[in-house]
């Protein structure tokens, strides 16, 4: 045993907290083709919390997580994701991406399906016994036990959207970007997606961005960020955001958005 009567044990270093928020964009822009699709973006996603990506079809939300997955070509600005450019090697394992068509191997059993991508994070003999723990945990993450030795190709389209989540959970991503993860899903699902994601945050301390194109979901997260034709129309809280303007439902705040927006572009055009 130390004896530590002349000289005190140097103070234990601080926990290490991230003080880096998950996403930080300033003047991003993303051109698609012929379009510029994301114009001057200017945001942060704050770490363990939900944010909803919300806006209605083709404003730029799966343009928008393709750039923060580093899968878009074409960006500029400042995007940084948890400290790192995004794209940047290191992130790989850091974030978790889980696309809009879920992309899993039809003629493979949703475990082997996950020992697959599993091999591809945590590869050797000697991982085996960690592998098995973790795909058997994202497996009862996403409810899918009952199915674990069906092949994916004989699921239904929300089981195969959760095959693809649970791919995503397996290296316990810091930040997971998930494309409309609960379209198609019946309400009970639904729900118990919503209880999954309140879960991550508060016990993992996992960070979410989620996209949505229904409003009510909304309701269930954090913060959001509105978009409407590849711009942020708005990025708050669900009740800052009805309280300032005013309405019941995070719909109503952005359509109000929405028409005060338009009513300051006719203004500026009349000038
Ligand atoms: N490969 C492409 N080339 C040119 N434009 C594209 C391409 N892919 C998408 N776009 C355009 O970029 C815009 C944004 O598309 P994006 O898929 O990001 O929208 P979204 O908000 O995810 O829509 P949805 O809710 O329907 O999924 C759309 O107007 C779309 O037409
Ligand atoms: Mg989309």
């Amino acid at each position: 045993m130390m004896n530590y009567a002349t000289e005190p044990p140097p103070p234990s270093p601080a926990p290490e907290v991230p003080t880096v928020p998950a996403v930080h964009a300033d003047d991003l822009t993303v051109v698609r083709g012929p379009r510029t699709v994301l114009h001057h973006l200017r945001f942060t996603v704050p770490r363990g919390r939900i944010t909803g990506l919300l806006g209605p079809s083709g404003c730029g939300k799966s343009t928008l997580m393709r750039a923060i997955a580093g899968t878009q070509a074409n960006v500029t600005g400042t995007l940084d994701v948890l400290g790192r450019p995004a794209g940047h090697p290191t992130l790989r394992s850091r974030v978790g991406y889980v696309t809009q068509a879920p992309s899993v191997y039809d003629d493979l059993t949703v475990r082997q399906n996950l020992h697959y991508f599993a091999a591809i994070l945590d590869p050797g003999r000697a991982a085996a016994e960690r592998r098995h723990q973790h795909v058997t945990q994202a497996i009862a993450d996403v409810d899918l036990t009952r199915h674990a030795d069906a092949l994916a190709g004989n699921l239904s389209g929300g089981q195969r959207g959760r095959v693809s989540l649970a791919v995503a959970l397996l290296g316990t991503p810091e930040l997971l970007v998930l494309d409309e993860p609960t379209v198609g899903l019946d309400p009970v699902l639904r729900r118990d997606l919503w209880a999954l994601f309140h879960d991550l945050a508060a016990t993992r301390g996992t960070t979410l961005l989620v996209s949505s194109h229904v409003m009510d979901e909304a309701e269930r997260c954090h913060r959001l960020l509105l978009m409407r034709e590849g711009a942020v129309l708005a990025d708050d809280t669900p009740e800052a955001l009805r309280t300032r303007t005013g309405t019941d439902t995070v719909e109503s705040a952005f359509l109000r958005l929405v028409d005060e927006a338009a009513a300051s572009r006719t203004k500026e055009n009349t000038r």
